[in-house]
């Protein structure tokens, strides 16, 4: 009995390790950020984000100057500003349809929108435009944004709890 579940559980995990090694790096992100025309509005924190598909897949983006096509030097973020960035993920199993924003450093951000287009080897292009027009305000604690689009059709009882948190 007890071999028998270790052997389902050995099971689970190995078809995990194929199936996230199947989907590694399958997909290519460009990521517009537009920076707010507004006084103060650009920063010179890191910003990381996070993409999502109705699913709840999430693949983070952790600083994502790191994934900046203007070179390192650029100053990114800037008044007014569109900076484009790109890079391979794993593909998430749906289009993108929410995104979280977090900011990470000592000067607030004006974000105007964010734009994510996907393409996978396997898959079509799927785009998607966050139209965010929100302050990202370290002082007033607000340095985290969730701008979730996703549809609710599989909507339960555990999605309204969380839902609620955040
Ligand atoms: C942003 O990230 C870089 C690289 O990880 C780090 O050197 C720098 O101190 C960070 N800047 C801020 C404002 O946190
Ligand atoms: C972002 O996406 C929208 C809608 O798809 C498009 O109209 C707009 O031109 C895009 N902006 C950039 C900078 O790519």
């Amino acid at each position: 009995m007890e071999i028998k579940r270790l052997s389902f559980n050995l099971l689970i995990l190995f078809s995990f390790i194929i199936y996230t090694n199947a989907n590694a790096w399958d997909c290519v992100y460009s990521i517009y950020v537009e920076t707010g025309n507004v006084p103060s509005g650009g920063t010179s924190s890191n910003i990381t984000i996070f993409l999502s598909d109705n699913s709840k897949a999430q693949l983070p983006i952790v600083n994502l100057k790191d994934w900046g096509l203007m070179g390192p030097t650029h100053d990114y973020f800037g008044h007014g500003e569109v900076d484009l960035f790109a890079g391979k993920g794993p593909c998430l199993p749906g289009p993108v349809c929410s995104l979280i924003i977090v900011l990470d450093g000592y000067d607030s951000w004006y974000c105007d929108f964010i734009n994510v287009t996907t393409v996978g080897v396997a898959q079509s292009c799927s785009q998607k435009h966050f139209v965010v027009k929100k302050w990202l305000d370290v002082n007033k604690g607000s340095a985290v944004i969730l701008q979730d689009e996703c549809s609710d059709d599989d909507d339960d009882d555990d999605d309204d709890s969380l839902k609620k948190q955040v």
